[in-house]
């Protein structure tokens, strides 16, 4: 039987009276079937009208620990309640947190605090540009950084079976001004044979390359580790600064992130959603002579909310788990994400469904293929995504696991990320709802 939505639909009603679209984020901005949450716990949460789901979503990302974790929520209200939510002075959680990053992660000497990944990668790029006298950045297609004029710039192109002759447009979100287009060299992920020439020429206008290490915003796109090395030598030979945004790696994908991972170290780093364990907040960092420019203010990054007491107390938190407990940590998420993507893909092997499920156990995706794909496709980078990937499908197998109590992002482009909290219970549910799931693709869409 149909599960009801009833109270969904009501509220939602309600709040788009005063809200406009119902939902405070472009990227969560509801097509479909309006859900409405009441609460969450571990690795489930329950809607309004108290259906349940497991939670493969995770606030995309964040909540690395589950839905209310205990030991954050008593580390965040204890905070509240016997020290306050916020002085504007400095507090020994900046060191405590400060210290466990700089352990952590490898590229990291200092760090700065901000309240989320938009705001960290922006300070990031100023940083690059205070630091080099230059302006432009060059970003990849398909990678997500934020959501302001400066990040969100995307590209007009028409995929091609190669795929990397055709040169990408900038292409401008309606309100943001041109001229950022101006600011922004375009270039294709995972092409070896075209980004040297594209960092040469521009390398005297250009401050930094900025990447996800790991694509993580077309999908999961699992990384050539020669290709980041390669980005490594061909920046430091320029004299361009090399940002890893690490905003949905750091933390999860190994304790030192996507650059503790690959063991390559970039020149700035961006973090947020793992780092609060569902708490705003966000920090960039990098080598002491960089961020030198942040200490004699020099470039200003600032915020009269960043390095907020009560959220550097769920940091303080989840970091101490990470770095405590690294092997168990890390080895559970490895654990579950394994038997998810096994599962996923033995699912749609044994439906007769092409699908490749890639990515890590920590965050992944499964990718349904186009009928004319051919045998030999390869998802690894926006152009072969756009030209292989098939959403409708997708998107029939995402309702159906909705129906059936499982939820995953409804885009394509997302991913699925697992949590401490999800252990065998949710591994056994959830690929039972992915058998009948992908029986439904098979019956409707072939
Ligand atoms: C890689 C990456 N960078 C930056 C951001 C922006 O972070 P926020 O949504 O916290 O502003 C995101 C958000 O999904 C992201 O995936």
């Amino acid at each position: 039987m149909s599960r009801s939505h009833i109270k969904s639909q009501a509220l939602f009603e309600r709040i788009k009276r005063t809200v406009a679209g119902g939902e405070s984020s472009y990227a969560r901005l509801r097509h479909g079937e309006p859900l409405c949450m009441a609460r969450g716990e571990g690795a489930r949460f329950w809607d309004v009208d108290g259906n349940e789901y497991i939670d493969w979503c995770l606030g995309y990302g964040p909540l690395i620990l589950g839905h209310r974790p205990p030991k954050v929520v008593d580390a965040v209200v204890e905070q509240l309640r016997e020290r306050g939510s916020m002085y504007t002075f400095p507090h020994v959680l900046d060191a405590e947190v400060g210290e466990k990053m700089v352990r952590a992660v490898p590229g990291l000497d200092q760090v700065r605090f901000a309240n989320s990944g938009t705001e960290a990668t922006l300070a990031a790029m100023r940083l690059a540009r205070g630091y080099t006298g230059k302006t432009k950045i060059l970003k990849f297609e398909g990678h997500y950084h934020g959501w302001t004029d400066q990040q969100w710039i995307s590209l007009d192109f028409v995929p091609g079976s190669s795929g990397t002759e055709r040169a990408p447009v900038p292409l401008l979100i309606n309100g943001s001004p041109s001229v950022m287009a101006e600011t922004v060299v375009i270039g294709a992920w995972h092409r070896p044979e075209y980004i040297g020439e594209l960092i040469a020429r521009h390398r005297h206008q250009l401050a930094a390359v900025i990447c996800e290490p790991v694509m993580c915003n077309c999908g999961v796109i699992p990384t050539d580790p020669e290709w980041l090395l390669l980005l490594r030598q061909l920046t430091q030979e320029a004299g361009v600064l090399l940002i890893f945004d690490e905003v949905i790696t750091g933390f999860r994908l190994a304790l030192g992130g996507a650059q503790g991972h690959f063991d390559v170290r970039p020149d700035i780093s961006t973090f947020g959603k793992a780092l609060g364990a569902g708490m705003p907040v966000a920090a960039f960092g990098g080598s002491a002579e960089v961020m030198a420019l942040e200490a004699e203010n020099v470039v200003y990054h600032g915020g009269t909310y960043t390095a907020m007491p009560m959220s550097l107390a769920a940091s303080n938190v989840v970091l101490s788990e990470m770095i405590d407990h690294e092997g168990s940590f890390y080895g559970h998420l490895s654990d579950v994400g394994s038997r998810m993507m096994a599962g996923l893909q033995e699912a749609a092997d044994r439906h007769g469904v092409r699908a490749v499920v890639q990515g890590y156990p920590q965050v992944w995706q499964i990718f349904f293929l186009l009928d004319d794909a051919p045998d030999d496709a390869v998802i690894d980078n926006l152009r072969s995504c756009v030209a292989y990937q098939d959403s409708d499908r997708y998107s029939v197998f995402q309702a159906a696991l909705f129906e059936r109590g499982v939820y995953v992002h409804p885009g394509s482009g997302e991913r699925w990320f697992c949590s401490q909290a999800h252990g065998t219970a949710e591994v056994t549910e959830t690929l039972a709802a992915v058998d009948e799931a992908m029986a439904t693709v098979k019956r409707e869409l072939g």
